[in-house]
């Protein structure tokens, strides 16, 4: 019998992923994805708690929650199991089942191969039985999930590293995602080709600190994120390759080469920086400064001259001075953004900062956001307008808003819409004669015939 399975997912891309692998974990179960929570029979959210304005959001969503699962339950024999998972869960589970008593389950990020037991338990009570799990349990996550992935969009992402060892002072992702693990390579290969067979034409591999990937190789020894990026640039039908998130302390030598050697590499690198000033990068624990980061930029241009950055950033950090930020700003308009996000800091619960003195006064950190955000728009649009006339690859993805329009990605991430294609150009580079540069897209014409593909029948299946 199918069941229907509502899930909505919150915050990063890493969050993203995970709830499909959440959607493959309890498709045996005959759940089947669907829109609505309405009617729904399982209910996850998968949230975020990198900010508090992520987290609060849970608490709002569940409210509406709750009047679904009344409806649904009003009978006395449908159920709706709701269940909160992720980064909320991880943090605030107890807290979130006292807070919240139509909560039927609890679970954090690495626990959700779990979830079959979990299900099963739920469906099995008899009244309530509230289920919690936010162990780091000491079997790998990974070697539990269903080994097959399902069917993915044209652009596809793939979880090679998860947690973090930095510690970064504001931030909470070490103690939601728990420590550094890597992925071993050759379980990273199969499912990159299980997912090119089912049509992916392009992978992001995600990990919080991705670059910091260390996953075991087949014959014993290690792969550096440089040598992974090899071995997955030799599949074939396998076009572009990104990865994020980055830090700029592990980006290596062997990174840089990979950005000099491999075309099917974007030549976009998502870099955080966070600041500019070195005061506030040294409380932040950023274990960079910024004339190291000026330095890697530099490299990594040297290898890869046509490659642009993107970062986020934090202002109002406890201590953040008045020429701090003036540094940050300048450290912006040195190296140059083409696409950014930025923040207000925000303290989260148990981290160092949040406890440090000299907190920014909102205003501030108002006043400042606003200013680095004019900038970085500045910065965006500029770049966008220097495409205009150029030629550029794009993988059309989806149906644009108007009709007989198709949008696709730039290999720098931009959303380019083109006209007057088939709806067989969908999943399809082509190359495009930019035309037309927005604030946050472009449009193009094209230029000739589909090109460059080696099978261009190959469809998602
Ligand atoms: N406050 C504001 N921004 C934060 N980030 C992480 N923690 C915080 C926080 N406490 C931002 C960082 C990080 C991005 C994912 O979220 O810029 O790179
Ligand atoms: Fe958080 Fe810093 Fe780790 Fe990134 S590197 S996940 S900001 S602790």
């Amino acid at each position: 019998m199918t069941k229907k399975l509502f899930v909505k997912t919150y915050g990063c891309q890493m969050n993203v992923y995970d709830s499909q692998r959440m959607q493959d974990v309890l498709a045996p179960l005959g759940y089947q994805p669907v829109d609505d929570a309405a009617g729904a029979d399982m209910v996850i959210l998968n949230t975020c708690h990198i900010r508090e304005k992520a987290a609060e959001k849970v608490f709002s969503d569940l409210g509406r929650i709750r009047k679904h699962k009344k409806a649904k339950e009003a009978n006395g024999t449908d159920k709706m199991i709701v269940a909160v998972a992720g980064c909320v869960a991880q943090a605030e589970g107890a807290e979130l089942m006292r807070r919240e008593p139509m909560v039927d389950m609890v679970f954090g990020p690495q626990t959700y191969h779990r979830l079959p037991e979990m299900v099963a338990r739920a469906n099995r009570a008899v009244g309530r039985d509230r289920i919690i799990d936010t162990d780091f349990p000491a079997e790998e996550k990974f070697d539990h999930l269903p080994q097959q992935v399902s069917r993915q969009g044209y652009s596809a992402f793939l979880a090679i590293q998860e947690g973090c060892d930095k510690f970064c002072t504001f931030c909470v992702v070490p103690y939601t995602r728990g420590a550094e693990y890597s992925r071993p390579g050759m379980d990273i290969i199969n499912e990159a080709r299980q997912l090119v067979e089912k049509g992916t034409r392009e992978i992001t591999l995600l990990g919080q600190n991705v670059n910091a990937y260390h996953g075991d190789g087949p014959n014993g020894g290690e792969w550096t994120l440089g040598r992974l990026l090899r071995e997955l640039s030799e599949i074939d039908g396998l076009d572009r390759i990104r990865y994020t998130t980055s830090h700029p302390r592990d980006v290596d030598d062997d990174l840089i080469a990979a950005h000099r050697d491999l075309p099917k590499l974007m030549p976009f690198l998502h870099l955080p920086i966070q600041a500019g000033s070195d005061r506030v990068l040294q409380a932040m624990n950023r274990k960079h400064d910024g004339a190291s980061y000026r330095e890697i930029v530099t490299k990594l241009k040297d290898a890869c001259p046509d490659l642009a950055l993107s970062s986020d950033f934090i202002v109002g950090f406890p201590g953040e001075s008045d020429k701090d930020f003036e540094d940050t700003m300048q450290m912006v308009r040195d190296i140059t953004f083409i696409q950014a996000f930025s923040f207000k800091y925000s303290p989260r619960p148990g981290t160092p900062a949040s406890a440090m003195e000299l907190q920014v006064p909102e205003p501030v950190k108002t006043e400042r956001i606003m200013r680095i955000q004019a900038l970085l728009a500045e910065q965006q649009l500029e770049f966008n307008r220097n495409c205009l006339g150029r030629e550029m690859d794009v993988l059309l993805e989806r149906h644009g808003k108007l009709e007989g329009q198709l949008v696709g990605k730039s290999p720098y991430m931009q959303p380019v819409h083109v006209s007057g294609l088939p709806e067989s150009a969908l999943g399809q580079i082509v190359r495009l004669k930019i035309t037309e540069a927005l604030p946050n897209s472009l449009g193009g014409e094209l230029v000739d015939a589909p090109v460059q593909n080696r099978d261009s029948e190959r469809k998602i299946a």
